[in-house]
């Protein structure tokens, strides 16, 4: 199959959450089992370009419609971790992609929706055919109702679109005015069961849009695909999922086993693997000496959070979590950055607080090499989520040996298993769990994983050794995804005949 990602993060150029790491693995994954998979992705001016190799402008440009006009598009080439790509840099005075950040301006939907209309325009005025187009949460949400607009319409349906949604919370609505932009039809689509935002008349909804449209719509994991579809969970879309549950489905997400992989992590001080797990403790002091923390004691537990500061991740918890850990003779470190100001300035007068202590560190930014060395220095990591569409640091930590406690939510729920619980099968038990998001829930799951690491080191030195061996590679959900795609174009050529 030829397959097409449409999005607006691809680890490592352009990365600022999950989904950046969701678009390489399953790419890299899907082309290993033969597909010929490449990615479109806007020309950002932040993104980290010493990791394109060949990188190099078309000669003609793309032009592609926007506020009435035609604007030309330069079209760059290259490839990232052996994977075709485009970048789309706009000639449009907006300088749209040229804002030093990748999200968070306040012309998100016009930038967005510029660039979903480009990379169409793309497809269409190179020449590509692929069988499926896949998008990706609201910033390429719109390839969706555009594919209908300016292929199907026009009889140049080739591809089937499937749509991923990482997380409902960000839907991206806009008033309805506002679509026209792109040169969608405002009036065709700001109805009911259409593109009109569930709450506001006046309102468009691109995650709306793409669930209607596309022909396959999945979630980044089986629990969280069924936490949407209740009213609770759905963020108002539950309905529309409701109506179009027959294309919707929840597959867990992998984790990229070659980039994330102690055995040859480049970030480490000494790389290890699950038959000698020695290096760990080599890593652990060395993350102590970079950040100044007491090394007197090996065995004082180390315990982790890499996270965005958002209200999705529980940040009340996170704060609690530092506290306890230190109550309880540990030592935490934070690796995290906020987009909300306030969370931010919250989270920088705890590190002030704790500026020259032994046992806490806070590092607000975010930091790539050093999340690689924090996964494989510490004991346990923590994810206390209000919710989680899927969730990779748990899956990472594990990768590394590094035992997660985290909340029973979304994805989370599909990949940590409580090494207490007796309904699961001990094989499957890896980490330790807590329910209710509160301070009792959490205080539990930690000091459970406390008394483990304390009392029984050889009880704990197994359970790293089998975290560590768990297969969180992409093999079997990129099969899922090659499945749900194949039925798809093979049900399109079926009614064709
Ligand atoms: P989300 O996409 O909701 O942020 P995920 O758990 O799916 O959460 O993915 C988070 C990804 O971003 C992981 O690869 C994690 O290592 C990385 N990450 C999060 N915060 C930072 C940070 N401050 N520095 C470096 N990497 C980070
Ligand atoms: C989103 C979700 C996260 C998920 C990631 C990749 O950012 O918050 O849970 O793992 O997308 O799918």
């Amino acid at each position: 199959l030829h397959v097409i990602h449409i999005a607006a993060e691809m680890a490592p150029v352009a990365k600022v959450g999950g989904l950046g790491d969701v678009v390489t693995g399953l790419s890299k994954a899907l082309q290993k089992k033969g597909h010929l998979v490449e990615i479109v992705l806007p020309k950002y001016d932040c993104a980290r370009y010493q990791l394109v190799q060949d990188l190099k402008a078309l000669n003609v440009p793309v032009e592609s419609y926007f506020d009435g006009r035609l604007y030309k598009n330069k079209i760059w080439t290259g490839t990232v971790e052996g994977l075709p790509v485009y970048f789309i840099e706009p000639q449009h005075p907006g300088n749209f992609f040229w804002r030093g950040q990748f999200y968070g301006e306040n012309d998100d939907f016009k930038r967005f929706s510029f660039f979903s209309r480009a990379a169409l325009e793309l497809l269409l005025q190179v020449g590509k055919k692929p069988d499926i187009i896949h998008c990706h949460d609201w910033q390429t949400a719109f390839v969706a109702p555009l594919y209908w607009d300016l292929y199907v319409a026009k009889g140049l349906n080739s591809a089937r679109i499937c749509f991923t949604c990482h997380n409902f919370e960000y839907q991206g609505t806009a008033p309805a005015t506002e679509l026209a932009s792109c040169g969608l039809d405002v009036y065709h689509l700001n109805r009911p069961d259409r593109m009109q935002d569930n709450s506001a008349q006046d309102r468009i909804n691109p995650i709306k849009g793409a669930i209607v449209f596309s022909n396959i719509v999945t979630t980044v994991s089986p629990t969280y695909a069924q936490e949407v579809r209740s009213a609770e969970g759905g963020q108002g879309l539950h309905a529309t999922l409701h109506s179009h549950s027959k294309k919707f489905v929840g597959i867990l997400n992998g984790i990229d086993t070659e980039a994330w992989n102690p055995a040859t992590d480049n970030f480490l001080k000494v790389q290890y693997n699950a038959y000698d797990i020695e290096g760990k403790a080599e890593n652990k002091e060395d993350l102590r000496r970079c950040l100044r923390l007491s090394s007197r004691d090996v065995r004082r537990p180390l315990v982790g959070c890499i996270t965005r500061l958002v209200p999705q991740k529980g940040v009340h918890l996170i704060r609690h979590a530092i506290y306890r850990t230190l109550e309880l003779g540990g030592q935490f470190v934070l690796l995290g950055s906020s987009p909300v100001p306030h969370i931010q300035k919250e989270f920088e007068d705890i590190a002030n607080h704790f500026q020259s202590h032994e046992h806490v560190r806070l590092i607000l930014k975010y930091d790539e090499s050093l999340s690689h060395l924090i996964y494989a220095a510490t004991d346990m990591l923590t994810i206390p989520s209000i919710f989680e569409p899927c969730g990779l640091t748990q899956m990472i930590a594990m990768r590394y040996g590094s035992i997660p406690i985290a909340r029973k939510t979304g994805g989370l729920n599909d990949s940590v298993f409580d090494v207490d619980d007796d309904a699961i099968p001990i094989q499957y038990r890896n980490g330790f769990t807590f329910l209710t998001a509160d301070e009792q829930g959490f205080n539990n799951a930690l000091e459970r994983a406390f008394y483990l690491y304390k009392n029984n080191i050889d009880g704990w030195k197994q359970l790293v050794q089998k975290v560590m061996g768990v297969d969180f590679s992409w093999e079997s959900s990129a099969a899922l995804y090659e499945e749900l795609y194949a039925k798809s174009v093979a049900r399109a050529r079926a009614t064709k005949r």
